[in-house]
């Protein structure tokens, strides 16, 4: 097995047998899975959303729902092929009904969130909402350039990684069009800023 896939299926691991989150007695009651992430593991692009919704705990795959079909679509309007891209969450466990995931739950997940950057070493990090986007602003020490998602939407803040510079771009989470499908063009505007890096 390729390198990068053996440290993926490592973290896989790792979540099945979180029992120290607050998630895990939900998952297995509930008899769903954690959702890790899929799509390439050499991704120029990774795309990073909040926690899975009711489809993708039953199923596994980040992104399966109506959000992810809005997903779909935004990326097919940049021609960008959701297999070249690698999709996850910060936190892999679904929130009972969807709530806000607690700031102990980012806790908890994000470390194996910072394993899957540090594994795949996208160039891009598009952020889906604001709970990434905040994660990863200050992950790469960019807490000074936080404001709100509306005004940061679509914009491309470069940090460094030990792995080299990268770019960091905060984009709306698709469940906005889900809501109000008037937006969706805002969200189609804003995946313009992706067409340079495919
Ligand atoms: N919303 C998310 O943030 N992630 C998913 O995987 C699905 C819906």
């Amino acid at each position: 097995m390729d390198n990068r896939t053996e440290q993926l299926r490592k973290i896989k691991e790792e979540v099945l047998a979180l029992k120290s989150s607050p998630l895990y007695k939900e998952r297995i009651k509930n008899n769903v899975f954690p959702v890790i992430g899929e799509g390439s593991h050499y991704a120029k692009i990774m795309f990073i959303g909040e926690a899975p919704g009711r489809n993708e705990a039953a199923t596994g795959r980040p992104f399966c729902g109506a959000s992810g079909r809005i997903l779909d679509e935004l990326l097919a309007s940049v021609g960008i092929n959701r297999k070249d891209v690698y999709v996850t969450n910060i936190v892999k466990d679904r929130p009972p009904a969807n709530r806000d995931p607690l700031p102990e739950e980012i806790t908890i997940y994000s470390p194996f969130l910072d394993r899957q950057i540090d594994i795949i070493q996208p160039q891009v990090i598009a952020t889906l909402g604001r709970f990434s986007m905040d994660y990863v602003m200050r992950k790469f020490g960019l807490d000074n350039a936080i404001t709100a998602i509306n005004k940061m939407h679509g914009e491309i803040f470069d940090a460094r990684t030990n792995y080299g510079s990268i770019k960091i771009i905060p984009l709306y989470h698709p469940a906005v069009a889900v809501y109000d499908s008037s937006r969706k063009q805002e969200l189609i505007d804003d995946f313009k800023v992706l067409e340079k890096f495919k």
